[in-house]
């Protein structure tokens, strides 16, 4: 019985395909590298010391998709693959849907036909559109604000639609808060093609100054600074969460609903002082305009991934930056 990871070359799947592999499950990674870059695979065997089946597969060419299917027993899929840029989904829509909703579809078409009843699903807090209140809770109202996050909300009532004549059939949805950081060998982690429109990235970027300074999008939300907060989870943690969304789903069916973030909300300017103060490097920024679509305030309550998965996130924002700095200071 093998897992198949789709996107397992990118920056959440990399990282994931570590642990499963870690854990000495059997993988077989499925990837397009639309956003990402082949050596990743060998980076991920040289973490592990293990091996893996991998296909160049783009998730709408259905015929090797079912190949994939045909030549593996998969029991299981987790499932990454898809476009996450929120400004290009808004100038690119059809691609946006058409890449994320059709690929989605085909992928569990091959699932019923093979008879894989297991899909863990890579969403985003992004499906909460603006909270009402936080910390946030996996049973408040979901809305969107850009094709990216529709895409994301689509899925996750499409592939929960699927558990309703089957009953076998097993969802688990995992809305990741804002993922950091890197492995700790800082073979893989996260470098974005352009100029970076994520926080870590575009700070990142400017400690190898690449880029002149950080622009903080707005001081002026109801905050205890001004400044966006956000929930930022190590992307080690959030892989460690969907070994154990794995676990639970292989003795459950129908659809469950996770939080992966850490609980704690920190504002852009605490990440600013703590990149400082972690690496030793200053990151000089100016206040400009908010960005358009942004909220206040973003935070997980956990709690429930931590009754149900016996999961916690256990790194600290300190390793989050030294982790993110360490990587891109070695691939840049
Ligand atoms: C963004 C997406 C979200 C997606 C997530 C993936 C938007 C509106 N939301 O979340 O849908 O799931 O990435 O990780 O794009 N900031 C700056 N300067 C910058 C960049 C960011 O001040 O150059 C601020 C933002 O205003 C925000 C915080 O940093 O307060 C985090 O921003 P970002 O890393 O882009 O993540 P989100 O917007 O939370």
């Amino acid at each position: 019985m093998s897992v198949l990871v789709t996107g397992g070359a990118g920056f959440i799947g990399s990282h994931t395909c570590v642990e499963l592999l870690n854990a000495g499950e059997d993988i077989v990674i499925l990837d397009n590298f639309s956003n990402s870059k082949p050596d990743v695979l060998d980076k991920i065997r040289t973490i592990t010391g293990k091996d893996f089946k991998f296909y160049e597969v783009d998730l709408l060419d259905k015929d090797n998709v079912e190949k994939v299917f045909k030549e593996n027993d998969i029991d299981t899929v987790i499932h990454f693959a898809g476009f996450k840029a929120v400004g290009e989904s808004v100038e690119k829509p059809l691609m946006y849907y058409h890449n994320n909703i059709t690929g989605t579809l085909i992928l569990c078409e091959v699932m019923k036909a093979y008879g894989c009843k297991r899909i863990v699903f890579s969403s985003s807090a992004t499906v909460y559109g603006s909270p009402k209140t936080v910390p946030i809770k996996e049973d408040f109202p979901l809305s969107t604000t850009n094709p990216y996050g529709t895409t994301k909300l689509m899925l996750e009532r499409i592939l929960s639609d699927l558990c309703v004549p089957d009953k076998d059939f097993c969802v688990t949805l995992l809305r990741y808060f804002n993922p950091i950081g890197a492995h700790e060998s800082g073979l893989i982690g996260e470098n974005p093609n352009g100029i970076p429109n994520n926080l870590m990235p575009y700070i990142c970027q400017v400690a190898i100054r690449k880029l002149d300074c950080l622009n903080v999008f707005g001081n002026d939300y109801p905050t205890h600074d001004g400044t966006g907060v956000r929930d930022y989870i190590h992307v080690v943690d959030l892989a460690k969460g969907h070994l154990k969304a794995l676990f639970n789903a292989r003795k459950t069916t129908g659809v469950s609903v996770f939080n992966l973030g850490t609980g704690n909300g920190y504002s852009v300017l605490d990440i600013v002082k703590a990149f400082e103060s972690a690496n030793n490097i200053k990151i000089p920024y100016v206040i400009a305009p908010r960005r358009a679509g942004d909220i206040a305030e973003c935070y997980a309550d956990p709690t429930k991934a931590r009754e149900v998965l016996g999961w916690k996130a256990e790194f600290d924002i300190e390793r989050m930056c030294k982790d993110s700095w360490n990587y891109i200071s070695k691939n840049n």
